[in-house]
């Protein structure tokens, strides 16, 4: 019974390997050049900081983090297209920003295209600040895009 009202329950849990499917149909909608499958096994495999945030059994939203020397980087962070604006995306930062403090990290960094306006507007109200660019940094239609570096001390 307890099982049963956990799976029916809402909050953010480990990703596992039984969640790619769920993971992969967000992520093939949510970008253009989606992350592979075999990506986010690696991320699983390598011990990186993989969550997810789950309602009523449905994986709303994902994240993946690693943490290394005192530097945590934010490398995915995903909300199904049609839970988007819910406060999911803002719940899974917070974890992780939680999850780097615990981890003993100063700074935490991510990439952001300068076209994903929604994405910078949620990780400047988390207190990101830009520091740098990084030069044909993504794929995109057109050859490459930029991407800005964000980063937030946690002095
Ligand atoms: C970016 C993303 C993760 C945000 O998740 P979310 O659950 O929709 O975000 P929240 O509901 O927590 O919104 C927090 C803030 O982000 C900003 N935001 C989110 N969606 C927005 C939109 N469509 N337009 C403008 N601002 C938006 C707002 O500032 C919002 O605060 P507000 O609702 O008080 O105005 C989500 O839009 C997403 O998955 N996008 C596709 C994948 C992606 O681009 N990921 C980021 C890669 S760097």
């Amino acid at each position: 019974m307890s099982a049963i009202l956990a799976r029916q329950g809402s909050g953010i849990r480990p990703l596992a390997i039984a969640d790619l499917d769920a993971v992969m149909d967000i992520e093939s909608r949510a970008y253009d050049f989606p992350w592979t499958q075999g990506i986010f096994r690696d991320c699983l495999r390598v011990g990186y900081c993989c969550w997810c945030y789950e309602n009523d059994g449905l994986i709303q939203g994902y994240g993946v983090m690693s943490v290394a020397a005192g530097e945590s980087h934010i490398l995915n962070l995903s909300v199904r297209p049609e839970s988007q604006r819910q406060g999911i995306g803002s719940k899974l930062m917070k974890h992780f920003l939680q999850l780097a403090r615990r981890h003993d990290a100063d700074i935490v960094m991510l990439e952001v295209r300068p076209s994903n306006v929604s994405a910078i507007s949620l990780y400047e109200k988390m207190g990101f600040n830009e520091i740098g660019v990084r030069r044909n940094y993504y794929p995109a239609d057109a050859g490459r895009e930029d991407a800005l570096l964000l980063a937030l001390s946690l002095d």
